[in-house]
């Protein structure tokens, strides 16, 4: 449906997409993951015809890009990280304004303003100028505006920025019907959190290149552990106590790698109290997202977010 190959896009001498290579089925719902910069939204520009790739292929429902641009038009909607939206117009006028832009007759465009602003719940709120929506309420209008035209593939970049849990979970819920109705979808996000739930497949991005694909529990196998076990213990522990046999200590975290350790989490927890430590927390816990992000980068994801 979707096939992207060596897909290269420089910014002068910033290769923002680095010979990136995807292939995304009919009705997947895909998600692009990866920390600011990382190359989503050009990606994005250049799927939704709206940048030129520097090289590589790009084929959308079998129609090559960018010689097929308008055919791929018509079958693509785009829901930007940017609002498209005109404040000064209201609810229906945008939509009203998107739907000739994609060559709609009016009452097709009527019919349809009327459906989708019911279902993103601002159907009372129609022909109010939209500078007084609030974040959440333009998130969900540029959802429809993307919507229009009823297209077959559609690509959300970071949907959910700056919206409420409450409109987050809307947005989420729209997304997951789409996905229901046959749609492919591309959905682009830094929040791990969101792709893991959402998503049936993963590629996650860094730098312009792709480090990883597959379900979340194919990324999950790239790491040779799956679970761990985390005993904190307290600060005061004697220093010369002895680190238990498969453990890794950080600041006062030990850790576990694999699942052996349960049947002796017993074992493990006598030896330390003997050896004089006070344990103050015992958890288990499994690989996300996260884990495999520093597992292939050597970076954490939300450090590496910050720094940029
Ligand atoms: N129009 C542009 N001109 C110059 N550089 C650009 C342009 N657009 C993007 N870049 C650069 O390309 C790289 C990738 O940017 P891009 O916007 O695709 O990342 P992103 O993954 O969408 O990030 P974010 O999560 O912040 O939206 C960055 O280094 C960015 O500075
Ligand atoms: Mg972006």
């Amino acid at each position: 449906m979707i096939v992207i190959e060596g897909l290269t896009k420089k910014f002068g001498s910033n290769i923002a997409v680095n010979n990136l290579h995807l292939q995304i089925g009919k009705g997947e719902l895909f998600g692009l993951l990866g920390p600011n910069g990382a190359g989503k939204t050009t990606t994005i520009n250049v799927l939704s015809t709206y940048l030129s790739a520097d090289a590589g292929n790009v084929t959308i429902s079998g129609f090559p890009l960018p010689r097929e641009a308008n055919k791929v038009k018509r079958i693509i909607g785009v829901v930007p990280q940017e609002l498209s939206l005109y404040n000064e117009l209201s609810a229906a006028e945008n939509l009203y304004f998107w739907g000739k832009l994609y060559g709609m007759k009016t009452a097709d465009i009527r019919h349809r303003t009327n459906e989708l602003l019911t279902e993103i719940d601002l159907f009372n709120r129609k022909d109010e100028p939209i500078k007084k929506f609030s974040g959440g309420m333009r998130r969900r209008l540029n959802i429809a505006v993307g919507l229009i035209h009823k297209p077959e593939v559609l690509f959300f970049d970071e949907p959910t920025v700056g919206v409420d849990p409450q409109s987050r979970n809307f947005i989420f819920g729209m997304i997951e019907k789409l996905h229901q109705e046959g749609k492919t979808i591309i959905y682009t996000s830094h929040y791990m959190e969101e792709v893991e739930r959402l998503c049936t497949r993963i590629g996650i991005i860094d730098y312009g290149k792709l480090i990883a694909q597959g379900t979340k529990l194919e990324l999950a196998k790239l790491l040779s552990f799956s679970e761990w076990l985390e005993i904190k213990i307290s600060d005061n522990h004697p220093s010369d106590f002895k680190i238990p046999a498969g453990a890794v200590k950080t600041q006062n975290i030990l850790r576990f790698d694999g699942t052996e350790f349960k049947e002796k989490l017993g074992e493990i927890l006598d030896s330390l109290i003997r050896s004089g430590v006070k344990i103050e927390d015992v958890s288990f816990k499994k690989t996300n997202l996260e884990e495999v992000f520093l597992h292939l980068t050597g970076r954490e994801f939300r450090d590496n977010q910050e720094s940029k």
